[in-house]
């Protein structure tokens, strides 16, 4: 008895004490969470929807603080009940602006299609903000991106986390996205081709799938045939 109260007096503590470093190194970097998932959507001339975006969105930024007088990076999630869309569609291009808390937030993705290789990416991502404690409003562009491409005629879909470099202070984490920015067909998305990290983590599950089966397998066999010599033992006494 006494053993286990003096194991538990020193695991205890130790516990709690490797805890609370945990919660306390997490403090600088402020993580905000898995962003809740939007939907955004672009219309045409038409009023019929042309540019579909289901997904999660991350802003990782880096820019100069007001009060702590120098640059911070934060971690901010776009809320999609205070995010509004809009955008074009055209034949080559389309763009999709998402305005969050009233207008505070400007994101702008560009997708463009190459029709030569019948593959869309989103080739140019600005963003300007004008949050509380930023000394000058942020602005970033980059108009020589190639993220999120999918095939024409497809929507393209990525279930996990990715990051989309924008520019050194500026970082997009997209979650469970799924877009089309050409080639609707009443206002629905075309069938989804995965993404690569998606393939990979499909086959990392069938693979280990594949080795559990394996080994059931061998297990099974060692059983069988152990059970048989043990058999065949008895039968010869
Ligand atoms: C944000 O960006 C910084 C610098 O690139 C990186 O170290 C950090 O891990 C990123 N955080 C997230 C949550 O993506
Ligand atoms: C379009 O794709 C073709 C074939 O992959 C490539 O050679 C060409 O450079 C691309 N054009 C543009 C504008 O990216
Ligand atoms: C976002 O766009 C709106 C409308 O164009 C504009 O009034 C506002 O100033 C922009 N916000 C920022 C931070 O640039
Ligand atoms: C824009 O993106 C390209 C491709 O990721 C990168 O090579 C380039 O450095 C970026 N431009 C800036 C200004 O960060």
């Amino acid at each position: 008895m006494t053993h286990i109260g003096n194991a538990l007096t020193f695991t205890l503590p130790l516990i709690l004490a490797v805890a609370l470093h945990q919660i306390l190194a997490g403090c600088p970097h402020k993580n905000p969470g898995k962003p809740v998932m939007g939907r955004y959507q672009v219309n045409d001339t038409r009023g019929c929807a042309c540019l579909l975006a289901n997904m999660g969105l991350q802003l990782n930024i880096s820019f100069s603080s007001a009060s702590l007088n120098k640059t911070v990076q934060d971690v901010v999630n776009l809320d999609p009940n205070v995010t509004m869309s809009s955008g074009s569609c055209g034949a080559d291009n389309a763009i999709l602006r998402l305005s969050a808390n009233d207008n505070k937030t400007n994101l702008t993705f560009t997708f463009t299609v190459n029709t030569t290789s019948n593959k869309y990416h989103v080739s140019e991502i600005s963003l300007s903000a004008a949050w509380p404690d930023m000394k000058e409003p942020f602005s970033a562009h980059n108009a020589t991106l190639n993220h999120l491409c999918g095939t024409v005629g497809y929507s393209y879909m990525c279930r996990k986390e990715q990051t989309l470099s924008v520019v050194p202070e500026l970082a997009i984490n997209t979650f469970e996205v799924q877009v089309q920015p050409f080639n609707l067909t009443q206002d629905q998305f075309a069938t989804a081709e995965e993404c690569q990290l998606d393939k990979d983590d499909m086959l990392i599950a069938i693979v280990v799938g594949a080795a559990l089966a394996g080994l059931v397998v061998i297990v099974l066999v060692a059983y069988l045939i152990g059970r048989r010599k043990s058999h065949s033992g008895y039968q010869t006494i």
